[in-house]
Formats: structure tokens, sequence, C-alpha cells
């Protein structure tokens, strides 16, 4: 049942704490500070080439999961969005890594894909919520999330215990290649084994500092989540669970692709929605949000609190997180996004767990 929420994802939300903690839990060794992946059926460390494909927020997932292969692991990554994947005929060298993400494991069009790697010989590995599942069962290697069953439709707990998996896999790879040492290791493990604590920060303090912007949120037509680096595919992640879930038309841009076009569309009615943790790309994102504000665009952002006196100048509000290493903050700043998204639906009184149009799991092509 729902317990005291209101809803299945409000309370599929507030789980996460457990959620990640409990996939985590499997992973990393808390002695050692070092991952530990199940038996592999191939030799992590002569990969050189991964292919990640998903569909929707588990898309999203494996995006974070493109950049942190790329700079834990230094391996290449093709990332793809299923339904692509499939039909174009593209090659799959043998021998290689394809990954395939998803909640339920079943996604007919993630399912055709892994299906399809592995006749051109690719080795499968699935990270799947559900362990019945079909992608489970077809799959050489199985990365389970143990974020429990996920009853609303748009997904949430699934996506932090996917990120939690897939961080743990780039880091493990970094190891086996030789290109991660022991120390950076321990810090990555350290980092994530944090991240239940400060969700559960988050979901004190997040619910109250989110109102006046779920107000204006609530009233936009249009709405933009911009973010850099890790925060990029999290701005997509937020542009889709606002537009799921309570219908107003979003969309999650590179903020330093806004120049190239996306600009244009600036104005007082336009929120701006920015993820912004204090990593390497911030400098940039500030100097982007400050086009944007020129442009009189109302910018709202979620920063940490020494990020938020970079901000406080050009934004019309600004949301403080807890502070962690920039690595993992795809962990953290899924909640904002998520919680926003459940509050503008919820004060448009839509069907938030059984959103129009949307099935839970995807079984036509
Ligand atoms: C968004 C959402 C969908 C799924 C997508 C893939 O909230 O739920 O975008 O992420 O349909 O589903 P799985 O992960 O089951 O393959």
């Amino acid at each position: 049942g729902k317990g005291n929420y209101k809803h299945f994802m409000e309370k599929e939300i507030h789980e996460q704490p457990a959620t990640v903690g409990e996939t985590l839990n499997g992973l990393v060794d808390a002695g050692t500070r070092g991952v530990v992946l199940p038996d592999l059926p191939f030799d992590l460390g002569s990969l050189d080439r991964v292919t990640l494909v998903a569909c929707g927020t588990s898309y999203y997932a494996a995006m974070v999961a493109k950049y942190w292969i790329e700079s834990l692991g230094q391996v290449p990554v093709e990332l793809d969005i299923a339904s692509e994947f499939r039909y174009r005929n593209g090659p799959v060298l043998p021998g290689s890594l394809a990954i395939f993400v998803s909640q339920s494991g079943e996604t007919v069009d993630t399912l055709a894909a892994l299906r399809y790697a592995k006749a051109k010989g690719a080795h499968t590995a699935a990270v799947v919520n559900v362990p019945t599942s079909a992608m489970a069962r077809e799959a050489d290697l199985v990365l389970r999330t143990l974020a429990g069953p996920e009853i609303g439709v748009a997904t949430t707990k699934a996506f932090t215990a996917q990120l939690s998996v897939l961080a743990c896999f780039a880091t493990a790879l970094g190891r086996a290649r030789g290109v991660l040492s022991a120390e950076r290791e321990a810090q990555i493990t350290q980092a994530l084994m944090e991240i239940p604590a400060r969700l559960a920060e988050g979901l004190v303090k997040l619910p109250s500092a989110l109102t006046a912007i779920v107000e204006e949120v609530a009233e936009a037509r249009d709405v933009l989540y911009l973010g850099r680096g890790l925060s990029y595919p999290l701005a997509m992640e937020g542009a889709l669970k606002l537009k799921e879930i309570s219908y107003i038309h979003a969309e999650g841009y590179a903020a330093g692709e806004m120049k190239h076009g996306p600009i244009a569309l600036i104005d007082e009615a336009v929120p701006v929605i920015a993820l912004a943790p204090e990593d390497s790309w911030f400098e940039k994102t500030v100097s982007n949000l400050q086009e944007v504000a020129a442009r009189r665009g109302r910018v709202i952002v979620f920063t940490t609190k020494t990020g938020a006196e970079h901000l406080r100048p050009i934004a019309a509000h600004v949301v403080e997180l807890p502070s962690i290493d920039p690595l993992v903050s795809p962990l953290l700043y899924a909640l904002p996004v998520q919680l926003l998204a459940y509050y503008v639906a919820v004060r448009k009184g839509t069907d938030v767990d059984q959103p129009r149009n949307l099935a839970k799991s995807v079984t036509v092509e």
C-alpha cells in the first residue's frame, strides 16, 4: 500500500535513501572501500568499447553512465535509445560489452536491442530491477538494482538505483583497466555510501524549499532544464518527469548549447531550471545562466551552499543541496527534479501514479 503517502510516486521518492543503500550494499565493501561486482563472464580489464542502450529515464541513467565509464574507465562508450539502436543494422563488435538498462526488464525495444547485440557476438549485461524479467533471463550478466517493486508509472527509485549500479560498474572498470587509483576508488565508494544520508537530508529540507518554485512552474506553459556534464542527463530527466506527470511542456538542454539556438526561447514567461553542483563545469554553467538572466529569463537553480553565493545575484530562486563529491551528484540532484515534478502535478490535480497515455511497461514497438 501507499502507507502515509498520497501517491505511490511520493512513497517511492521517499524510499530512495533505503533503496540506494540496499543497492550499494551488495556492490561496495565498506571495509576495503572497494567495489565488488558479481563474477563476470568476460574480462573487464580488456574491454575497449562499451555500448549502452535503454529507453526513457533508463536512457538518462545510461547517459550519466557514459560520462562515468569514459572518465573513470577510459573506455569509449556508444550510447543509444533502444528504438534507434535496434533498427539501423549498425555494427556491434564481437567481444565488446553491451549494457541494457531497464527497470522492468521487459521494455520491448530494449529487449530487441539486447537480442540483436547478443546475436552479433557482444557480451550482454542487463541492469534490471525485476529479477524474473526477460532481460534478466537473456543477458549474459545481470546487475540488479534493488529498488523493490515500483508502482508509480513515472520511475524514481529505480533511476537512482540504476545510477548506483552504474557508478560501481564504471569504478570497477577503471580499476580493472589500471586507470583508477585505489585511493580514488576509496573516495568514490565513500561518496556513494554517503548518498543515502544526503538524500534523507534533502527529503527533509526540499519540500519547503520548493514551495515558491512549484507555484511558478505550475503556471508556466513551457519550462527549460539546463545542466552541463553529469548534470545534462539530469536536466533531460527533469524535463521528462515534468512532462509526463504535469503535462507541462519541458525540454532539457546542455547549458552550453543554449547559445546555438534555444536561447531564442527565453523570456520572463519560461522558467529556466538549472542543475549546478560545484563540479568542474560549474563556472561555465554560471556564465551560461548569466546569458539567460541577461535576456530576462527567470533562473531557478539547484546548487550547493557556496554555489548559491555565485548564483544569487542572477537567480529568481536558489535551492541549496547538501555538498557531496561532484562525481556522484546525479544521485542527489535526481531528488529535487523528482520532487518538483511531483508537487507541480499534485497542484495541477493530475493522476500522478497513472498519467494519461502512459503504461508502466512498454511492450509495443
Ligand atoms: C519515465 C519512465 C519511462 C521508462 C521507460 C523505460 O518516468 O518511466 O521513460 O523509464 O519506459 O522503462 P524500463 O526502464 O522499464 O525499460
